[in-house]
């Protein structure tokens, strides 16, 4: 079977529109340019099979494409039903990668998806969120011999990783990408902090400045998110259950408090912890009429949905991703993207330039993995300082910006302790 007979996507009349979007983040992806140039020459995965979860957007679809030129047979699917683009799908499969992805299917039809991603049998894998390593670790272990390693990209995923190999179940090595410098300083502050605002506008079309943004958990994304509600005006409140991360939000200057008094003022809220059943049952019952929570945390679970429903006599979809909850006491309340993680599923994700850097990082890692997996074993490592920095240095390149090195002098003063 081809590649076109394999994949199953939605629409392959959709193709036209999807190369243009991947076209577009190409150009704006200059440090991944860089490293598909070297893959091209290097072919580090030749022969190999690589399946990859991740948003299947043209960002993505880009680092597809680098694997792909680095020799490798890529099969690709979505990591949550809403961010799934079909026209970058059709696109996708076009240029010769298989592709089991489509906008919004039902949850069955999403897992059985995945799992024929890797049913492809797969020698190295990159997920998001952890799903395709536990389904390997659970109902198909037959699929997990021969998975020599693979990269994770998201902060949930890495937990989870990490709570296997604990208990000792991690059948391989995992490269723990999102606690990389160049993933979590710029894609989960800066990316997360300016995409979750532009799917929250393009979704809403009210305007923020003036308004109460309520931001739950002051991590890297939410640092981000609090930086930008800030930038367009809003009165900015924190909850956290880290002491340091609330003082660290009281000295950025946002108020701080626990979630039962924000609940009460806030005109938005946005969920960024990782956690579940952060907004609940107590928070909705005092809650503004009208208020409206989106999250954009990996999974649709940071606030407690089931309980929203049971305290209201309907719902309706008011406008694309916007559902109306109407309060048994006549209040209404506002879901956007059911819950789903706001930046993609309402909107394009992170912009390109960020993407640039983490699926750098994303491809180097890969590659590390496949040279290194024995030497490895079943671990969660972290990405090599050497190739975060390289992603630094590529990065700085495309700005035209250069940096000052130590002297000679300098370093020797540096490494020595009885110089003054
Ligand atoms: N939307 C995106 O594009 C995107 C990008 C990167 C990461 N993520 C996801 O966002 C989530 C957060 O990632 P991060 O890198 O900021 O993680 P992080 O660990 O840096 O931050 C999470 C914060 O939430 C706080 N927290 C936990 N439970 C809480 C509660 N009940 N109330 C208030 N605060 C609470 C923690 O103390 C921590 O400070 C993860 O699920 C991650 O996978 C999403």
């Amino acid at each position: 079977m081809n590649v076109i007979e394999k994949s199953i996507v939605r629409d392959m009349s959709l193709a036209p529109e999807g190369h243009l979007k991947i076209e577009w983040v190409q150009a704006h992806m200059p440090v991944l340019n860089r490293i598909r140039e070297q893959f091209e020459k290097e072919q580090p995965f030749k022969g190999l099979k690589v399946a990859i979860s991740l948003h299947l957007e043209a960002k993505t679809a880009y680092l597809a494409k680098v694997v792909k030129a680095g020799g490798a047979e890529v099969a690709i699917t979505g990591s949550n039903p809403l961010s799934t683009q079909d026209d970058v799908c059709a696109a996708l499969v076009e240029d010769g990668i298989t592709v089991f992805a489509k906008y919004n299917p039902d949850p069955k039809e999403y897992k059985d998806l995945m799992v024929k991603t890797l049913e492809t049998k797969p020698d190295l894998i990159i997920d998001d969120g952890g799903d395709l390593v536990t389904i390997l670790h659970s109902e198909r272990q037959d699929l997990l011999e021969g998975v020599r390693g693979g990269a994770e990209e998201t902060t949930t995923g890495i937990l989870r990783l990490k709570a296997m190999e604990k208990d000792g179940s991690l059948k391989f090595p995992m490269v723990a990408v999102n606690d990389a410098f160049c993933k979590y300083l710029f894609d989960n502050r800066y990316g997360t902090g300016q995409s979750v605002w532009d799917g929250i506008n393009r979704t809403t079309n009210l305007v923020v400045a003036g308004k109460t943004v309520v931001v739950i958990g002051y991590g890297w994304c939410g640092k981000g998110v609090a930086m930008r509600a800030k930038g367009l005006g809003a009165n900015v409140i924190v909850t956290e259950i880290d002491a340091i991360k609330a003082v660290e939000a009281y000295m950025d200057g946002f108020a701080v408090m626990p979630m039962i008094e924000a609940a009460k003022l806030g005109d938005f809220f946005v969920t960024v912890t990782g956690n579940k059943d952060v907004i609940r049952g107590e928070h909705y019952e005092v809650m503004k009429d009208g208020a409206i929570l989106s999250n954009a945390g990996h999974f649709d679970v940071e606030f407690n949905k089931p309980e929203l429903e049971a305290q209201s006599s309907g719902k309706r979809t008011v406008r694309r991703n916007i559902e109306e909850y109407q309060l048994k006491d006549g209040r209404k309340i506002y879901v956007l993207a059911e819950g789903r993680l706001v930046n993609l599923a309402a909107g394009d994700g992170h912009p390109a330039e960020i993407m640039d850097m983490t699926f750098a990082l994303q491809a180097m890692s890969l590659k590390y993995v496949n040279d290194q997996y024995e030497a490895i074993g079943s671990k969660v490592v972290n990405v090599p300082y050497e190739l975060d920095e390289q992603v630094a240095r590529f990065k700085l390149e495309s700005l035209g910006t250069g940096i000052d090195s130590l002297t000679e002098e300098q370093k020797s003063y540096l490494d020595s302790w009885q110089e003054h």
